[in-house]
């Protein structure tokens, strides 16, 4: 049984605008899998529906095996259920932190769940300790910087131990050092049995953090699903989609992967 099916899905926003045609799509138990596409062509979107943000107009949804629809998340147990299954790191951190200080931030997850004060006391500590924010436990979320942001915002997810982590443009806004620590912690937890789910138009990750890629077109299809050497070898299709353009080059060698250079 796959975790998300979504059978002939289509979406549009209140301008009845159609940004997502025709999706079909599996997503496996342990699957690390990403969503390519150009800006704007509908990947932040279908993450909401992995999410249960929003409900396809057209089409089914299903997760773990039941369809959702919004009338069982507006069931608040329902709802805590799925969101303690699904985690979901936005692309803009600051629409996820909201709580006056990290601590807090951390704990409101596992306290929305009913957990015991001593345990929402160890899992925000382990999880602290884990993502090495130790020294951020006490400052206010919105005063740090946005690397920063995106780690409470990464620990306020984790806490909650999700089966499937959801991450809309992960390592944007991230400097080197921090897009290698996410990448790697990445990579653990999908050893550790966890599926991860991502989106970005960041060619030079892709490869690190799936096996699986879909690929969007600008007109809010699907136009490729593979392996993801495979999708990366496809240099027509990303010029096509609008993933690349004639500057890239492919550095081919022991490891090869996509360059960009400023001329
Ligand atoms: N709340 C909204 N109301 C109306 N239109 C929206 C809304 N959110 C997104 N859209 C539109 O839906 C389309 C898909 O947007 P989406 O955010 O899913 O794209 P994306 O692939 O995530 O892009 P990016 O790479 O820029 O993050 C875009 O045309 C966008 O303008
Ligand atoms: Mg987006």
């Amino acid at each position: 049984m796959p975790v998300f099916d979504l059978c002939n899905v289509q979406y549009s926003y209140l301008d009845g605008f159609p940004v997502l045609k025709n999706i079909n799509l599996k997503i496996n138990r342990g699957e690390k899998i990403c969503i390519l596409g150009a800006n704007g062509s509908g990947k932040s979107t279908l993450l909401k529906i992995l999410c249960g943000l929003i409900f396809p107009i057209v089409g089914d949804f299903t997760a773990f095996g039941e369809k959702i629809t919004e009338e069982k998340l507006e069931n608040d147990n329902f709802s805590k259920q799925y969101h303690k299954k699904v985690g979901f790191i936005f692309q803009d951190s600051d629409v996820q932190l909201f709580c006056g200080s990290v601590w807090d931030e951390i704990a409101f997850g596992p306290l929305q769940l009913g957990l015991s004060k001593q345990e929402v006391v160890k899992r925000v500590e382990d999880t602290i300790h884990m993502l090495k924010i130790d020294t951020l436990r006490d400052r206010a979320p919105f005063r740090l910087s946005g690397g920063e942001k995106k780690k409470v915002a990464v620990a306020s997810v984790l806490v909650t131990n999700p089966e499937v982590l959801i991450l809309d443009e992960p390592t944007n806004g991230l400097d080197p050092k921090s897009q290698r620590w996410l990448v790697n912690l990445l990579i653990q937890l999908n050893k550790a049995g966890k599926t991860i789910v991502t989106s970005t138009h960041n060619l030079e990750l892709v490869q690190e953090i799936s096996d699986r890629v879909i690929v969007f077109s600008e007109d809010h299809q699907i136009v490729a699903d593979g392996p993801t050497h495979q999708v990366l070898d496809d240099r027509d299709l990303l010029i096509r989609v609008n993933l690349i353009d004639e500057y890239y080059h492919k550095h081919e060698g022991e490891h090869s992967h996509y360059h960009i250079h400023n001329y």
